[in-house]
């Protein structure tokens, strides 16, 4: 092998291993938010004090949502029960049936859903009607007196 050949061999190797060192990382710095899961986040709904006893109250909440490179602000509502001994649930307001929005109805003291007549209880258990199961329920916790909610981010 000729000097001339033995440089030009190294010179293209050289050149194959500093493109690798170089464009390896940066391939999997665009790549990787492709494949980030989605990781869910606390979400303030505000003052425990805004909500009494045994009254559910919808809260839409507004909340910054990662999609790969993108984010986005999301919106869900949900709804707030404060129960007479203090204890509390967060419920969606989305009906297990068919997806449709519940909304609470004093007169018939539970969430009515007027897609198909399902009725859940206050605790979000199924009163009547279609739905297979009762509403979903988001893990919370009260901080300061601030009522937080974890959404999937
Ligand atoms: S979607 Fe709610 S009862 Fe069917």
């Amino acid at each position: 092998m000729t000097r001339r050949k033995w440089l030009d061999k190294f010179v293209k190797m050289a050149a194959t291993v500093i493109a690798a060192v170089l464009g390896i990382p940066s391939l999997a710095l665009l790549a990787i938010p492709a494949f980030r899961r989605e990781q869910s986040l606390w979400v303030r709904v505000g003052p425990l004090s805004d909500f009494r006893p045994n009254e559910p109250r919808p809260v839409t909440l507004s909340y910054q949502r990662r999609d790969g490179w993108v984010i986005k602000t999301a919106r869900t509502t949900v709804y707030v029960v404060v129960f007479g001994d203090g204890k509390i649930k967060v419920l969606s307001n989305i009906c297990t049936h068919a997806n449709c929005a519940v909304r609470w109805e004093r007169s018939k003291e539970g969430f009515y859903c007027p897609c198909h007549d399902g009725l859940f209880a206050i605790d979000g258990s199924v009163k009547s009607g279609p739905p297979p199961r009762p509403l979903d329920e988001f893990q919370h916790k009260v901080e300061g007196g601030e009522l937080f909610v974890k959404l999937r981010g």
